[in-house]
């Protein structure tokens, strides 16, 4: 092919910047995106070395650095302002040529994710409770304490002791538990009772934030590759002296957990793109929403990251698990929710409070927490809460015990072997589409607010975000 057809195509059929240089470091091929992502034109770069056109990358050209060690350097993300002074976000892969043994030039692909790099930012907001990044703030945007754990379960009496105990020390943490269960509110009270109380409390979702970002926020960016990158401070540094709190550990890419094992051994952190080590003092509160020996087992932690976790590991067991809470949360929850709507409510009904103690919240105390909320918007004044008031799909749960519930469903739905092995079923295709659409439709109905779809759903927003980015992430983001 022609080295102008070459290029032609390149730049109509591509979305992502390219850049070749020959073994010298003189650009061979230079397309559009590549010099409208770094601000310069086309034919200022072309056939000219990097060197020339740019000096002050001496040191700097990923480019540059890849002939010289003949490796790449694969998704290195960089933050920079383009000649315009708009900041740009890219992630960009630079792999050596090699023609016959030998080097023979390199090229470089960055792709454009400013819109995604944004996106993960406000995403970050909202755990961060809305604060900004500035980590003073952080201190006040705690909102729990022990004294806000309810429950005299021996359970819970028992995680709260670990909690105390943990808060007299600086050693990391892991908190375990199902979706809903308080895990937030251990982490945050440790924080507070510790005598780090005064430094900020910085907490990150791993699962919200894709891949490819979630090094650069966590770690920071530092000046590298083709223009000047920005230094950026990651979470881990901002939350120097105080506490890093990381949701759902589960969801760090592998990679990522070793680098991270390595910052909570060596004390000290590198940012994506620099060379210089920073020294933090943080203490770590980890987060996991399932039983981390299967985690470890299917491949989703790190073993050697889970034994530096857990020097104290606090399990808070599903409601079902401690039914004495229950009663004391009802109360609760019925009397902050009284207030809040200026109602007086005398209580529950007997067959509810029957009700709520065989039903198995799969949602734990959040579910029990928005059952309540719920409820208490529709009884009047001076009424108890009977089955009409609570939500729908609770009100069939009472019409159908489980054992009857599912006893009919079989004698009804049951699809015989035969039938099975004949249409050659996949069942978990079938639920993953099945999801999808519940999932695409519940975000069309909350116009794209991903809380008020996560509500109508029953699942945590967190959940739905991490779904989200391992299903259509990239939908979403083009339709918002
Ligand atoms: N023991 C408790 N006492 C009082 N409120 C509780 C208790 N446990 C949970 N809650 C309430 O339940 C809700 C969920 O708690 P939290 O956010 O800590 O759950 P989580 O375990 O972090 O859930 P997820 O895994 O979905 O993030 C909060 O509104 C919290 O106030
Ligand atoms: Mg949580």
């Amino acid at each position: 092919m022609e080295k102008k057809q070459l290029e032609k195509m390149l730049n109509e059929l591509t979305v992502e910047g390219i850049h070749v240089v020959d073994s010298d470091g003189t650009t061979l091929l230079y397309n559009d995106i590549m010099a409208e992502l770094e601000g310069l034109d086309r034919e200022e770069v072309l056939n000219k070395k990097i060197l020339d056109v740019l000096p002050s990358l001496k040191g700097q050209s990923t480019l540059m650095h890849v002939l010289s060690t003949k490796e790449p350097i694969l998704n290195n993300l960089q933050t920079y302002f383009n000649k315009e002074g708009k900041e740009i976000s890219t992630i960009n892969s630079t792999w050596p040529i090699k023609r016959e043994g030998k080097i023979w030039g390199a090229v470089e692909i960055a792709r454009d994710v400013t819109q995604i790099s944004k996106l993960a930012q406000k995403v970050m907001e909202p755990q961060n409770h809305g604060q900004n990044i500035n980590p003073k703030n952080k201190v006040k945007s705690i909102k729990y304490s022990f004294e806000d754990i309810l429950g005299n379960s021996s359970e819970i009496l028992h995680a709260k002791q670990i909690a105390k105990m943990a808060s007299k020390s600086s050693s990391n943490v892991l908190i375990i538990g199902e979706s809903g269960t308080g895990k937030e509110l251990f982490a945050q009270g440790i924080h507070v009772a510790s005598s780090r109380k005064n430094q900020p409390f910085i907490a990150e979702n791993c699962a919200a934030i894709p891949e490819s970002l979630l090094e650069g926020l966590l770690f920071g960016t530092t000046k590298g590759g083709f223009t000047g990158a920005v230094d950026r401070a990651g979470l881990y540094q901002q939350a120097h002296g105080g506490t890093l709190l990381l949701d759902e550990i589960n969801a760090m890419p592998m990679g990522l957990q070793s680098k991270l094992l390595r910052a909570i051994q060596e004390g000290k952190i590198r940012p994506v793109g620099g060379t210089n080590e920073v020294q933090v003092d943080v203490r770590i509160i980890a987060i996991i929403n399932e039983d981390p020996l299967k985690a470890i087992e299917e491949g989703r932690l790190r073993k050697d990251l889970f034994f530096r976790l857990s020097v104290i590991n606090i399990f808070i067991p599903p409601l079902r698990e401690r039914k004495e809470d229950i009663e004391l949360l009802t109360e609760y929850f019925i009397d902050k929710f009284s207030k809040e709507n200026n109602k007086n409510i005398e209580g529950i009904d007997k067959e509810i409070e029957k009700f709520f103690q065989t039903y198995g919240w799969p949602g734990n105390v959040r579910e029990l927490e928005h059952v309540l909320e719920g409820s208490i918007n529709l009884v009047r004044e001076g009424e108890l809460i009977q089955q009409r008031h609570l939500p729908y799909y609770a009100q069939r749960s009472i019409d159908m015990p489980p054992h009857e519930a599912t006893d009919k469903g079989e004698k009804e739905k049951t699809i015989s072997l035969e039938e099975l092995t004949d249409k050659n079923i996949d069942l978990d295709k079938c639920l993953t589409d099945i999801e999808d659409s519940l999932i695409k439709e519940a975000l069309r109905v909350n116009e794209g607010n991903i809380t008020k779809a996560a509500k109508n759903l029953g699942i945590s927003r967190q959940r739905l975000q991490h779904k989200l980015k391992k299903r259509f992430l990239k939908e979403y983001i083009n339709k918002s």
